[in-house]
């Protein structure tokens, strides 16, 4: 029999949040700059901003938060994480972070140099300003039906293999420190990569003599698409299904804000003895001690128990198809959104959405607004803004898509609050031939402007 999906977890402690009205919301987003990064939490109903850092932890993971052993050097906890990601990932060393970009600052510091080349699926943004916040530059190499947001296709997230064997030849070896590969990919739409890909960029990387990490932030909701969409894993286990995504690579930086479902937290792993030993000199002058990085003993725990959590398919089917339960709602209704719907957020298609906006005036930031003033629900810009400026011309560049980013907190929000959100979406959509305002920069900072980017109404 088919019956539906319901989660295999129930409430134990609630958070009350707060309604507000439209008058409220829109005096609150002007003293905000019509910067959704600058609204208090409290003026949020539904606070869809980031999936990272935002889900709720099991009483498990509580339990251990008390077990937690705040040594400097050494600790229980630590050593509780190390043999967890060892177990679940099959890297040999790791080293905690604070969160998923300072894992990326402490490898890169490590291994990226000036002049550099690393090229990769549409890196996330912390990635790719820390590649050229070192005077390097990232490579896109994501299939182009990433670009188009109305084809099918099962793991947009993957490299192509062309556009990265080219970049191979292009630049000597020595140039490219390495390839990141983000799993699922962020930039595409929380977009999965395909096992078979792993395996095929693997090889191609092996065969150069390059090394191959992952971003890893998704990697547990990744392994669920290879579960669901690939053949050959329909009975395999979530925890086999990791093992032989990470079997194919060097190495991983982990956001454990996301599928380590705690608050903060972040590490690196790999099987270089030379790159850990590289990496550990910067852990220690940027993060903490090698056993600590940043995170204290009680969250390294949580965060042992998370990674297990996590890599259940009972809590992957519930937390995957509720944000595809979000996306089919939109999607009976004809509101532009990227397909197929990715792992983590819903995407609206700002261009379809918002088509009288001109590009100049940053339209997804317009629609962004639009959805918190009408309703009181917080996504974020994945578009002109995010995208920043072109580091040599100055220029702002346009991306192909401009996307409005709902991301869904983990084990948090109910599907009635989906069905809100359905309604609110509807709505704005169907009023879309109502004139809209765009927006223009009244202040920006050089790099990762999105999050604290001032704008006057036009
Ligand atoms: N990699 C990916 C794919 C990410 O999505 C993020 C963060 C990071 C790295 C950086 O990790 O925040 O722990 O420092 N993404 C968040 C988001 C911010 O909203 O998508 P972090």
């Amino acid at each position: 029999m088919n019956f539906p999906y319901a989660e295999p977890f129930k409430i134990k402690t609630i958070e009350n949040v707060k309604r507000s009205t439209m008058e409220q919301r829109k005096q609150w987003i002007e003293e905000a700059h019509y910067n959704l990064f600058n609204l208090k939490s409290e003026q949020v109903f539904i606070d869809l901003l980031t999936d990272s850092g935002t889900g709720s932890m099991s009483d498990n993971q509580w339990a251990e938060i008390m077990k937690g052993d705040e040594a400097y050097a050494g600790s229980k906890s630590f050593e509780l994480l190390k043999s967890t990601v060892q177990r679940i990932t099959g890297f040999k060393y790791m080293i905690p972070t604070h969160q998923g970009r300072a894992a990326e600052n402490v490898l890169f510091s490590a291994l990226v140099k000036e002049g550099d080349i690393v090229p990769g699926n549409a890196h996330f943004d912390t990635t790719k300003a820390h590649i050229e916040f070192r005077k390097s530059k990232a490579i896109d190499c994501t299939i182009d039906e990433a670009a188009n947001t109305d084809v099918f296709h099962p793991f947009k997230g993957n490299i192509d293999l062309n556009k990265l064997e080219d970049v191979f030849k292009k630049y000597p070896k020595e140039k490219i420190p390495m390839v990141i590969m983000t799993i699922t990919c962020n930039t595409a739409g929380g977009q999965p990569v395909s096992m078979k890909n792993i395996r095929e960029t693997g090889a191609l990387c092996k065969k150069y003599g390059i090394p191959l990490y992952f971003d890893g932030a998704r990697f547990a909701e990744n392994a669920y698409f290879i579960h669901k969409r690939e053949d050959a894993y329909r009975h395999a286990k979530i925890k086999e299904i990791v093992k032989e995504m990470f079997s194919y690579g060097d190495g991983m930086t982990m956001s454990a804000k996301k599928d380590g479902l705690v608050n903060m937290g972040g590490f690196i792993a790999t099987n270089s003895e030379d790159a850990y030993n590289k990496a550990t000199v910067f852990a220690i002058l940027f993060e903490g001690f090698i056993t600590y990085g940043g995170m204290s003993g009680r969250d390294m725990g949580a965060l042992a128990v998370g990674l297990d959590e996590a890599t259940e398919l009972d809590y992957l089917e519930s937390r995957v198809q509720q944000v595809h339960y979000l996306g089919r709602k939109l999607m009976a209704e004809n509101v532009p959104v990227q397909q197929p719907i990715g792992g983590h957020a819903i995407y609206l298609d700002a261009n379809k959405f918002v088509p009288t906006i001109p590009k100049e005036q940053f339209r997804a930031q317009s629609l962004a607004i639009e959805l918190y003033i009408i309703g009181g629900i917080r996504g974020v810009e994945i578009g002109t803004i995010l995208a920043d400026r072109d580091p040599e011309t100055g220029k702002n560049r346009y991306p192909d898509l401009e996307l409005v980013r709902l991301a869904i907190p983990r084990r948090t929000y109910s599907d009635n609050h989906m069905n809100y959100v359905a309604a609110v979406l509807e709505h704005v959509y169907n009023t879309r031939h109502e004139a809209r305002t765009g927006y223009e920069i009244i202040y920006e900072p050089p790099i990762l402007r999105h999050f604290t980017v001032k704008l006057r109404k036009i």
